[in-house]
């Protein structure tokens, strides 16, 4: 199956893309793996006229958003993250109504409609960063409340309004359980997603995406870290560090979405060039704005 998917990749000028919650042997076939800021940058530079996308559907949807020129095709078309969907437009056009300098800021994690309404985009590595360049006192970050929580506390000077979308795989990784994690091995140092819950934030060592997480545990001479976030990245922990040791909070930290993707759906995408992902044009273009303005402001 890896050699066919080889073979296949190459003839039908395709590149693989895959997020680090893929199964192993999923981002092992993969072209090029990484966070969510990672994969948008790259969905614009490679130079193959089809995507083939290991990832949940708004990944997908952000690659076509800023390539309208690609077939952009998604290894399953029924992974989607929860989260993309907790946010609603009635709720954005009032809050633009109290507050008309308001800059509304919206998690890559979300739908291509709520991109459409909003003026810019942010992924959990830049979220900070590109906030922070926003000229507007009032921010309206949408979907992910505590993502949002995370970045105001970095900008006390900045006035938040939250909402209330959380990451189910996230919010299930409980301060109690990472107590009792922490007493279990006392030398290791806690790696956490900022998708966590502020309690959890609050005991934690280093608080960075995915791809953050990696290299930060990468770069530590410490040879112990607890890791919250999903299972998914421990591929990438462990390939490039066989000598240190990664522990998970509890069995909860899964992603049923992201690991809908398996190598025979890899193989059947490439071989019928399908599920391929379509955007209605006008809506691509809205969306596009936001999406293209963070590319720019994260640099
Ligand atoms: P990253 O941007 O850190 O890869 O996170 C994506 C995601 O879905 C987190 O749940
Ligand atoms: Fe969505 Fe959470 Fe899965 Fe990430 S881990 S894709 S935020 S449900």
């Amino acid at each position: 199956m890896i050699e066919k998917i080889k073979r296949l990749k190459e003839e039908k000028d395709v590149v693989i893309l895959a997020h680090y919650y893929v199964d192993g042997e999923v981002q092992k076939i993969a072209d090029l793996v990484g966070d969510s800021y990672f994969l948008a940058k790259k969905a614009v530079e490679v130079p193959q006229k089809n995507i083939l996308f290991c990832g949940v559907s708004f990944m997908g949807e952000s690659a076509k958003i800023l390539n309208p020129g690609k077939r952009v095709i998604m290894a399953d078309e029924y992974a989607d993250c929860p989260m993309a969907h907790m946010a609603d437009i009635d709720r954005i056009q009032k809050v633009r109504e109290q507050y008309p300098d308001v800059a509304v800021v919206c998690y890559v994690n979300s739908t291509a409609e709520l991109k459409a309404y909003s003026d810019v985009c942010v992924t959990s590595s830049n979220a900070v960063r590109v906030v922070d360049k926003l000229p507007s006192k009032h921010i309206f970050f949408i979907p992910d409340e505590n993502l949002g929580r995370f970045v105001a506390e970095k900008l006390p000077e900045k006035e938040f309004i939250f909402n209330d979308g959380f990451c189910h795989v996230h919010t299930s990784i409980h301060k109690e359980e990472l107590l009792k994690a922490k007493e279990a091995h006392p030398e290791a140092e806690v790696l956490t997603h900022p998708e966590c819950t502020g309690d959890v934030l609050a005991i934690s060592d280093f608080i960075g995406s995915t791809s953050e997480i990696i290299d930060y545990a990468t770069k530590s001479g410490k040879a112990e870290f607890i890791i919250c976030t999903e299972m998914g990245v421990f591929f990438e922990l462990e390939q490039k560090n066989p000598g240190k040791k990664f522990y998970s909070v509890g069995h909860r930290q899964f992603c049923p979405n992201m690991k809908k993707i398996t190598l025979e759906k890899v193989l059947h995408a490439l071989e019928t060039l399908e599920p391929e992902l379509t955007l209605d044009e006008k809506l691509r273009v809205k969306a596009n704005k936001p999406l293209s303005k963070m590319l720019e402001l994260a640099g």
